[in-house]
C-alpha cells in the first residue's frame, strides 16, 4: 500500500514529514513525497521513497519565502492543486501495478490538498508539525479576533487570556493590540480546519501534551495519533537537512567536558537585528561558558554572516566558543558535551531538545514560538524566557542559571524527568510506540 505525503517546503515542515515517511516505510508502506519546486528535499537521502514534483510557478531562489512568506503560501495553494490531481489520478489508474493508494497525509499549510482528495475520494490525514498547545491557542486567538475585531490597549498585553492560561495576550500567535489583516485570519482558519481528513498525526507525546490533546480530540472528533518525538523513532542517520551540515563541530564537541557547552540556534526562519547579535555575543562572553553557536547566513538582517559581531570577538572567545553556519542538530543535541539550548523554540528543536533532557533559554521569534516558550517556562518549567529587547546581562544570567547555578537545579531535573517520559513513550509498549502501530493499522484499512 502506498501513502502520499505532501509537505510544506520549509525545513521545520519537511523534516517531520520525511521522518513520518521513514516510520511508515518501516511499517511496510511505499512512500511517495509530492514536493514543490521551492526547497525540494534531496532524494538521494531517501532511496526508498518515490519523489514527484508539483510545479509551483513561484520562480527560483531559496530566499523567496523570506521576501514574501504569504505570497509563497498562497502561490503554492493556488498553483499546485492541478499537478497533484494529475499525480494522484495516475496513481489510482495504476494501482494494480504500483500498489493501492491508501492515504494522503499533508501539512495544514498546503490546505489545497483537501479539495483534491475530496474530489478523488482519497482518504487523508493531517500531519500537525507543531504542538497541540499552538493549535489550542490559535483556535482561541481566531475566536477573539472574530468577536472583537478591534485592537486591545497595549496595557492588556501582560494579562492572561481566559481559557488559555498561562498564556498572556502577548504570547498569542497574533496578539490583539494590532489589527490583523483578514487574509491572515483566513489563513489561520485554514490551519485549524480539519477539512475532510480522517484524523491528525502529531509529533507529540501523550505524557507531555496529553490533556490538551484530549481536549482537542473531543472538539475535532477524529482519531489522534501522537507518535512523537519523530526523531526518536527514525534511524539517527536519516538526513532531512535542506542545508549543508558542518560536521566539524562534532570533533570540537568531542574535546569538551560533559554538559559544559551551551548550544545556540535560532532555527531555519527567524531573523535578528544586528543589535541582538551584539547582545547575544556579549552575554555569551560574559557568562564564561563554552558555546556552539549556529549563525545561519541570513539570520542577521542586512548582513551576510557574522560581519556585525563586535570587533575582536572571535579572538576574545578563542577555544571557548565555535560559530558555524549549520550543524547536524540532532547529533549535536544528543552529544555528551551539550548542557543546555538557547533556541527560538520551533517545535522540532523543542522536541529534539526535550528528548535529550536539556534545559532551555527561550528567545521566541514568531508563529507558534511564543506559545511554546510560555509552556516551556511556565508549565513544563524547564526554561527561561528572554524578554525583548535582548540585553547582555539577562542573557549572561540565564546562561549561568541553566548551565551551572544552584538556582537552575530544578529546571535541569525537570528536563531530565521529561526525557524519561519521552524515552518511555517511544520504547516498546509506550504511548508513541503504540500510536504508531495504531496509525499503521488504520492506514491498512483505508483503501479507497
Ligand atoms: C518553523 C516554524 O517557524 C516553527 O515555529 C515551527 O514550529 C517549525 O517550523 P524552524 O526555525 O524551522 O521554524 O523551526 P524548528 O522547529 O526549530 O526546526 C528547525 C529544524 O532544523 C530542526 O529539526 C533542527 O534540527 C534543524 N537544524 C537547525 C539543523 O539541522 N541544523 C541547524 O544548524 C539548525
Amino acid at each position: 500500500m502506498r501513502v502520499v505525503l505532501v509537505p510544506f517546503p520549509l525545513q521545520g515542515h519537511i523534516t517531520p514529514m520525511l521522518q513520518l515517511g521513514s516510520m511508515l516505510h518501516s511499517k511496510g508502506f511505499s512512500i511517495t513525497i509530492a514536493h514543490t519546486d521551492h526547497n525540494p528535499p534531496n532524494p538521494s537521502n531517501h532511496p526508498n521513497f518515490t519523489f514527484v514534483n508539483l510545479p509551483d510557478q513561484l520562480g527560483r531562489g531559496a530566499d523567496i519565502y523570506f521576501q514574501n512568506p504569504l505570497s509563497v503560501i498562497f502561490g503554492i495553494n493556488s498553483n499546485c492543486g492541478e499537478p497533484l490531481r494529475n499525480v494522484l489520478s495516475e496513481m489510482i489508474e495504476n494501482q494494480e501495478r504500483d500498489g493501492i493508494l491508501a492515504c494522503v497525509i499533508y501539512d495544514p499549510l498546503v490546505y489545497f490538498v483537501d479539495s483534491v482528495v475530496k474530489e478523488l475520494q482519497i482518504p487523508s490525514l493531517i500531519l500537525r508539525i507543531t504542538g497541540s498547545v499552538y493549535l489550542k491557542a490559535l483556535r482561541v486567538n481566531i475566536q477573539l479576533h472574530e468577536e472583537n475585531p478591534y485592537v486591545i490597549p497595549e496595557s492588556m498585553l501582560l494579562e492572561k487570556v481566559s481559557n488559555l492560561e498561562p498564556l498572556r495576550f502577548k504570547d498569542l500567535p497574533s496578539p490583539l493590540h494590532v489589527k490583523v489583516p483578514e487574509v491572515v485570519i483566513q489563513l489561520q482558519r485554514n490551519l485549524i480546519d480539519k477539512g475532510s481528513s480522517l484524523g491528525f498525526v502529531w509529533n507529540s507525546v501523550d505524557d507531555i501534551e496529553g490533556s490538551i490533546l484530549s481536549e482537542l480530540k473531543q472538539q475535532y472528533n477524529v482519531p489522534f495519533f501522537s507518535i512523537g518525538p519523530f526523531h526518536k523513532l527514525v534511524p539517527p542517520s536519516l538526513s532531512t537537512s535542506l542545508m549543508e551540515e558542518d560536521k566539524s563541530c562534532i570533533e570540537w564537541l568531542d574535546k569538551q567536558s560533559p554538559k559544559s557547552v551551551l548550544y545556540v540556534s535560532f532555527g531555519s526562519l527567524a531573523t535578528l537585528e544586528s543589535r541582538d547579535l551584539v547582545e547575544v555575543s556579549r552575554g555569551l562572553a560574559q557568562s564564561e561558558q563554552h558555546f556552539l553557536w549556529v549563525i545561519r547566513p541570513g539570520l542577521i538582517k542586512g548582513s551576510k554572516w557574522i560581519e556585525d559581531l563586535p570587533e575582536g570577538f572571535i579572538e576574545e572567545i578563542g577555544q571557548k566558543g565555535l560559530i558555524v553556519k549549520w550543524v547536524p542538530q540532532r547529533e549535536v543535541l544528543s552529544h555528551f558535551a551539550i548542557g543546555a539550548f538557547l533556541s527560538q523554540c520551533g517545535w522540532n528543536s523543542v522536541m529534539e531538545s526535550l528528548g535529550e533532557g536539556l534545559p532551555m533559554i527561550c528567545k521566541p521569534c514568531h508563529a507558534d514560538q511564543k506559545v511554546i516558550a510560555r509552556y516551556l517556562t511556565h508549565v513544563w518549567k524547564i526554561g527561561i524566557l528572554l524578554d525583548d529587547p535582548l540585553d547582555r546581562e539577562s542573557i549572561e544570567k540565564s546562561i549561568r542559571k541553566v548551565m551551572i547555578d544552584e538556582e537552575g537545579k530544578d529546571m535541569r531535573e525537570n528536563a531530565m524527568n521529561l526525557k524519561q517520559k519521552i524515552d518511555a513513550s517511544v520504547n516498546e509498549g509506550g504511548s508513541s510506540y503504540k500510536s504508531l502501530n495504531d496509525l499503521a493499522d488504520s492506514l491498512r484499512q483505508m483503501e479507497m
